[in-house]
């Protein structure tokens, strides 16, 4: 039997609904303020995540899914929105619309990684990106905006991490007191750690290997080192969360995987996960628009795994039910199955979700089938029933039953949804 690629997951109809919960949760939040859904494809070239997303970057130098396409252009499936949502902006002249762009998706992405609990190689982002302003409120926009988000869906103990990897001016200095302090034990250190010492130190932060971990504890922290400009910058952002009573805590070991971001980074995180506890990243990256050819634009966002939520949601017991069959038809003989066919016809045009038999099974089968599907109603027609016009209507849960006239039957489901 062929299997599903390693890394990637079936949502299968029994579950979709989380999804839909999740995704509409998105929406709402989203728009309530002022983003609006951007869609762009879901492979790029390669250059613009090699420039965008980072060269020294884990996602960029290990996990693309690169490939020629038949004309040998390079194209790579997208490891992340961003640069997808810069592109487009970009190509599209957006600058010259209303400013600052505001912009949502939900997406897949890919990454070749190990596959682990709540990490995939296809996996399913909402993110969110705000163009065009400077100033500490866009980033606590974006910071409230994910924050209602998580909360929206009922999550508990999530916590937000905080950080700042100050500007250019200021990493300069950073990434010179990381050289001296990993220097005498980059020996210890693993392959990719040595390459990054020289060329991004703050990267070895983010290592994943046991060994480097050892080293990284006692290095120098980014918050020491930040300029007048950036602090001031970070300040006005905490004072604006705890203004609007978001809980934060400041974690300067948060450097983010990606290599366009500058001054706010952001996670929340949760216990209820394994060792994949983000759900949610996020930062301010002034530097990805110019970087690509815009004029400077700076920039703000974040993206949730949506795999992830599920995870948590499952874990605090907080899963939305499935949606039900309101009703099932159930029709005794031939003539009965039509009548239950028009029937509910007719009841879904009245907006009621039902169900009837299609493959001629017994009564008795169709009980079980309505069980299964979780039905709340039965309605039961046969010979007398048809003379009759009316269905005799069993309530699921209450194990009673009435009957009710066919002309009656959606007032009747509609007074008990
Ligand atoms: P990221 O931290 O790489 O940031 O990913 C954001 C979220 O996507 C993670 O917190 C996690 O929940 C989920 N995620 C990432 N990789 C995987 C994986 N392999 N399997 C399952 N879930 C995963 C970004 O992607 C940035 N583009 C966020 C951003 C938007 N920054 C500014 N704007």
């Amino acid at each position: 039997m062929i299997q599903i690629p390693k890394g990637c997951k079936d949502a299968l109809p029994a579950e979709t609904h989380l999804w839909q919960y999740i995704e509409d949760r998105a929406r709402s939040v989203a728009s309530r303020y002022g983003f609006r859904e951007i869609r762009t494809p879901t492979f790029e070239q390669t250059e613009l995540f090699a420039r965008g997303v980072g060269d020294t970057t884990d996602v960029v130098t290990k996990e693309m899914y690169t490939f020629l396409d038949k004309g040998g252009r390079s194209m790579t499936l997208r490891p992340e929105g961003t640069a997808g949502v810069a592109r487009a902006f970009l190509e599209n002249g957006l600058s010259g619309g209303a400013m600052p762009f505001k912009a949502y998706y939900l997406i897949s992405a890919f990454r070749y990684e190990r596959p682990q609990a709540g990490r995939l190689r296809e996996f399913h982002q909402f993110g969110a990106e705000l163009y065009g302003s400077a100033l500490p409120e866009a980033d606590a926009e974006a910071i409230l905006l994910a924050h209602d988000f998580l909360s929206e869906l009922g999550l508990q103990d999530i916590t937000l991490k905080l950080n700042s990897i100050g500007c250019p001016a200021c990493r300069a200095k950073y990434h010179e007191a990381l050289k001296a302090y990993f220097a005498p034990h980059i020996d210890e250190m693993c392959e990719d750690c040595r390459a990054r010492l020289e060329k991004n130190p703050m990267r070895i932060l983010d290592c994943k290997n046991e060994g480097c971990k050892k080293f990284t504890a006692a290095a120098p922290a980014i918050t020491d080192y930040l300029c007048d400009d950036c602090r001031t910058h970070f300040e006005h952002v905490c004072d604006l969360l705890k203004g609007a009573n978001v809980p934060y805590i400041i974690d300067s070991r948060i450097v983010r995987g990606l290599d366009y971001y500058s001054r706010t980074v952001f996670e929340f995180t949760s216990d209820a996960l394994g060792a994949q506890s983000t759900v949610l990243g996020g930062g301010r990256y002034d530097g990805l628009l110019s970087m690509l050819g815009a004029k400077p634009t700076p920039a703000v966002g974040f993206a949730a795994g949506i795999e992830r939520l599920i995870m948590v949601l499952s874990a605090q017991n907080l899963l939305p039910e499935a949606p039900v069959c309101e009703v099932y038809l159930a029709g005794m003989d031939a003539p009965s199955r039509v009548k239950a066919a028009l029937l509910a016809h007719e009841l879904r045009g009245r907006g009621i979700s039902c169900e009837t038999d299609l493959v001629a099974r017994s009564l008795k089968a169709q009980m079980k089938y309505a069980d299964k599907i979780g039905a709340k109603f039965v309605a039961v027609i046969g010979e007398a029933e048809l003379e009759a016009g009316e269905a005799e209507v069993k309530d699921m849960r209450a194990s009673a039953s009435e009957r009710i006239k066919f002309s009656e039957l959606a007032q009747y489901l509609q007074g008990r949804k």
